[in-house]
């Protein structure tokens, strides 16, 4: 298969852009022309960003499964779908051709039948970077119900948020997980979790770590004994659930500037045709290669990147169940060697860390299987871009600065490996589709190069976020009401004198640490669950390699004791909340915080305090207390 979509020159990439603005029905129904439907669309695209609405191939019939798998078995069914590197290096890698994982695929499939899942059920998938997570995925869809997954490092209380606001009956999970030396118990944790959610039906447990678990009886089956009973019946084929183009293929929850993380809800048709269509495009994927993106499936990457783009396009995947520095920090580099890897994709946060190390761990690793990196998650720091490219790239790999969103489902503003320019620290040119703007406070429109301003998106491109679960009206007031008409992304951008975009981060009260979005008041709401607390606020702080750490001022009712217990006590509670991703890197105690009269907090000076500034703090006029300013600048935590 080669892809007649895959834009190879600079000039055609401006020619395809010019053409899918002016005439995206024409641009989207010849690239869609290259999938399997059941049934064509009636219309390519209707919408309103008012509502929003937003509707991509209506009318048309489909399943995404059909198009990842089913399609490939004749000319690549052999071919390795997915390469599984384990988390310890010397225990066996595992290979499935397109064919084993259609063959696994259809046999889950059952699994979920038999034990009552049914198209539109929302499943909850909480396991490790396991084949079976991609496999619980694809049998999701193939059964037409609405995966959930989260991601390892959520605590049983995130857990049972999302499980109660999708209203998920089912959970996938595994007794426990490895990630480098650790041994997480993921069965316990959902355990936790669903004592708050008596509505879960059945739990499918799959043994990977063989820790004990408790399994209840009536809610909880192994995974391995469900598969027995499809095998027994013959292993009969799993035919696709036809599916419409708008319905719902999965839900994933995003932190926002509010207290409660959002379910992002993405249909069928527009975002099977637009991972697909950005993979081939961005990375310049050519058949046979090896595709390894490092992210986990819990997050969109590995959804866009690791299962549906790259099978969509009939590709090898390669799936990895551990850490960048475990057993060393040459780990990826060994990866790449052993299997031979093509396109490295990983996130700025994972190079920081890593070139932490030195160049020891890139001693005696070839890389010279490797054609394009690329990086996702949050802006690359010059220094970081720069050692990318010239002790991994070797400076003769293009690296693709790929920016785009949970809610964009797929990339959005990116070069293209090799085709178009590329520029340190820019994420360049937008895809064809994607027609972005930059618009100032009042939402005017700052026109011209060499500006910056907030990132807005003008008109849908098929895999744009099409509701926030079960709360239209908060899909609505995060995107589309800040600017009416604007789809707003809640980053701030640059446009240099090329045009090329440069991404400078979020504009809004979302952090983005090692390149996890954490919104400040939900962290703020978690540290306020500690007995003691009185108030928090928290803001962000550069941090040399999360990219962003979280600093947290926090007003304790009476401080007992030592302090430095105390604040382990509030990062417990942090953890325990929402998992060890979004513990505070500093707490501060502080006797108030610095607010308006009308009570508002001034986040721009605790911001400011953080990042070490002391002197020019701005305006503090508009201040119920000044004083306060002077007592936090002097209590500022740098450690
Ligand atoms: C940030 C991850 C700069 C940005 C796919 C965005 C980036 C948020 C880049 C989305 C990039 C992502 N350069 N910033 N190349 N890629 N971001 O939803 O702030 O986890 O809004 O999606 O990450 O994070 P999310």
């Amino acid at each position: 298969m080669s892809y007649p979509y895959q834009i190879t020159s600079l000039e055609a990439y401006r020619a395809e852009w010019r053409r899918s603005i002016d005439d995206p029905e024409g641009f989207w129904s010849d690239v869609a022309g290259h999938f399997t439907w059941r049934r064509r669309w009636d219309k390519v695209l209707s919408w309103n960003f008012t509502d929003p609405d937003v509707r991509w191939f209506e009318g048309a019939r489909l399943n995404i499964t059909e198009n990842c798998l089913d399609r490939h078995l004749e000319e690549r069914g052999d071919q390795p779908a997915i390469l599984w590197e384990p988390n310890d290096p010397q225990d066996a890698p595992r290979v499935l051709t397109y064919r084993q994982l259609h063959f696994k695929v259809c046999q889950f499939a059952h699994v979920l039948h038999n034990n009552g899942v049914r198209k539109g059920d929302r499943v909850c998938i909480y396991m490790g970077m396991i084949p079976e997570l991609a496999v619980a995925v694809l049998a999701c869809a193939r059964v037409g119900a609405i995966h959930s997954v989260i991601f390892g490092g959520f605590s049983a209380q995130s857990i049972a948020d999302r499980l109660q606001d999708a209203h998920a009956e089912y959970v996938i999970t595994c007794d426990g997980a490895f990630r480098g030396a650790k041994d997480i118990p993921l069965k316990s944790v959902i355990d936790d979790a669903l004592v708050s959610c008596p509505f879960v039906k059945r739990t499918i447990v799959f043994t990977r770590t063989r820790t004990p678990v408790s399994m209840i009886k009536g809610r909880d089956v192994w995974w391995e004994d469900e598969i027995h009973k499809v095998e027994s019946a013959g292993n009969p084929p799993f035919p696709a659930v036809e599916m419409d183009a708008e319905d719902p293929l999965f839900i994933l929850y995003t932190s926002g500037s509010t207290g409660k993380p959002k379910g992002v809800v993405h249909s069928s048709a527009g975002y099977m045709v637009y991972t697909n269509y950005t993979f081939v495009n961005v990375f310049q994927y050519r058949p046979g290669e090896v595709h390894f993106c490092t992210a986990d499936i819990g997050w969109i990457t590995g959804h866009s990147y690791i299962v549906y783009g790259p099978l969509g396009a009939g590709a090898t995947s390669l799936m990895f169940e551990g850490v960048p520095t475990w057993p060393d920090a040459g780990r990826f580099w060994d990866i790449v060697d052993k299997h031979r890897v093509n396109i490295l994709y990983t996130a700025p946060t994972a190079i920081r860390s890593l070139m932490a190390y030195g160049l020891g761990p890139l001693q005696g690793r070839s890389l010279e299987t490797l054609r394009v990196i690329g990086t996702v998650g949050e802006p690359i720091n010059e220094e970081a871009w720069h050692w990318y490219d010239e002790h991994v790239g070797r400076r003769r790999c293009p690296i693709v600065d790929t920016w785009w969103q949970t809610e964009t489902g797929g990339v959005m503003i990116s070069n293209m490996a090799g085709v178009t320019p590329s520029k340190p620290s820019h994420a360049t040119l937008p895809m064809p589709g994607v027609e972005p703007l930059l618009v100032d406070e009042a939402g005017r429109e700052v026109v011209g190069n060499g500006v910056s301003g907030n990132l807005c998106i003008r008109s849908p491109w098929p895999s744009v976020i099409r509701t926030t679960y079960g709360d239209h009206e908060r899909c609505r007031t995060n995107y589309f009401s800040t600017y009416p008409g604007l789809y707003f992304t809640g980053d701030g951008a640059l446009r240099d004198e090329n045009g090329y975009y440069r991404i400078t981060g979020r504009v809004d009260d979302v952090l983005n640490v090692s390149g996890h979005r954490i919104g400040t008041a939900e962290v703020e709401n978690a540290i306020n669950m500690h007995a003691g607390v009185v108030e928090s606020a928290v803001v962000g702080y550069p941090h040399d390699i999360k990219g962003q750490g979280i600093y947290a001022y926090v007003i304790m009712g009476e401080l007992h004791g030592d302090e430095e217990l105390t604040r382990r006590d509030i990062a417990l509670t942090v953890s325990r909340v929402i998992g060890p991703i979004a513990k505070p890197d500093r707490i501060q105690f502080v006797t108030g915080l610095p607010k308006t009269r009308s009570g508002k907090i001034m986040r721009r000076i605790l911001r400011k305090i953080a990042e070490g500034e002391t002197q020019n703090l701005g305006d503090t006029t508009t201040l119920l207390d000044p004083g306060v300013v002077q007592d936090i600048s002097k209590g500022r935590i740098n450690r």
